[in-house]
């Protein structure tokens, strides 16, 4: 039997935990299904999985990402014989690392940042202000590489998919009345000194999550069901006041710095 498509990168925000109260909360059906801040796709790939994503449009505004999911659906062949060339090994990982991306074909930049993404340090992305990626070289014990079921099971679900990079108020654009969209924008941070916003060098402040919030009610407007992630803060609860917004807990992993090991608060806004 086939393997059920899971997520391909570890990505900061990577919403594995929070499936089952998404999954409660989504309508019974819906036409196209659109995700405006793609990540690692946790919940894209469980609902294409149970059947229950005909048209889908996904984006986000990472490139590296996008490129990821793009050769995956067009040459999944291509990105595994990439990715053979690649070793678990320091001085392997620090010349990759190096390299330009512009200088690499598609399915070979869609290998770089899944070898990158498997061995560095925390597993997790992050550029630099000039767009570089930058983690140092992480410790593992014989990590997988090339899961070449997972990697084809990702290319069959992403069959047909509308796949690309752009900012997410453009699901404007793409939404019809009946549609669904979900939202799993980077965290309002809890305090001001939380580091929880950097997934990208332009960084995600108090006014793109205006303009979200924005965007999230003009959708209701036009007949299309949306539901939104957010950290519980008061900030977040003021935008979408109006609104039905749900408190969930949430187990800590990443970036548990900032606030502690433990639970977290956050919130699942609705349109609807
Ligand atoms: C919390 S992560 C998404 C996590 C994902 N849903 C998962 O399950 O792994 C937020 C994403 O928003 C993207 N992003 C940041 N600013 C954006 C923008 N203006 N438009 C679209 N995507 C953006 C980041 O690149 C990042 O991938």
């Amino acid at each position: 039997m086939a393997s059920a498509a899971k997520p391909v990168l570890k990505w900061a925000g990577g919403k594995g935990r929070l499936l089952p109260e998404l999954l409660t909360r989504l309508p019974h059906d819906f036409q196209a299904y659109h995700e405006p801040f793609i990540g690692g796709g946790a919940l894209f790939f469980a609902l294409a999985e149970a059947g229950r994503v005909g048209q889908a449009h996904l984006s986000d505004a990472n490139q590296s990402l996008i490129d990821v999911y793009l050769a995956l659906r067009d040459s999944v062949d291509e990105v595994i014989v990439a990715l053979h060339g690649h070793v678990y090994e320091r001085e392997h990982y620090y010349r990759v690392r190096a390299l330009r991306p512009a200088e690499l074909s598609l399915p070979e930049r869609a290998a770089r940042v899944i070898y990158l993404n498997k061995t560095c340090y925390n597993g997790l992305y992050r550029e630099n202000r000039r767009g570089e990626f930058n983690v140092p070289f992480g410790r593992y014990k014989n990590p997988t590489i090339c899961d070449e079921p997972n990697l084809r099971a990702a290319a069959r679900v992403l069959r047909g998919v509308d796949v690309a990079q752009r900012h997410f108020s453009t699901v404007l654009d793409y939404a019809r009345p009946g549609d669904f969209v979900y939202f799993d924008p980077p965290y309002h941070p809890l305090s001001p000194t939380a580091n929880f916003t950097a997934y990208d060098r332009a960084g995600f402040g108090s006014d793109d999550q205006r303009q979200l919030r924005d965007v999230f009610a003009a959708l209701g407007e036009r007949g299309v069901r949306a539901m939104l992630s957010n950290s519980d803060t008061p900030f977040v609860r003021e935008l979408y006041d109006g609104f039905r917004i749900e408190q969930v807990w949430v187990a800590r992993a990443v970036n548990s710095r900032a606030g502690g090991r433990g639970k977290v608060a956050e919130v699942l806004v609705r349109n609807d």
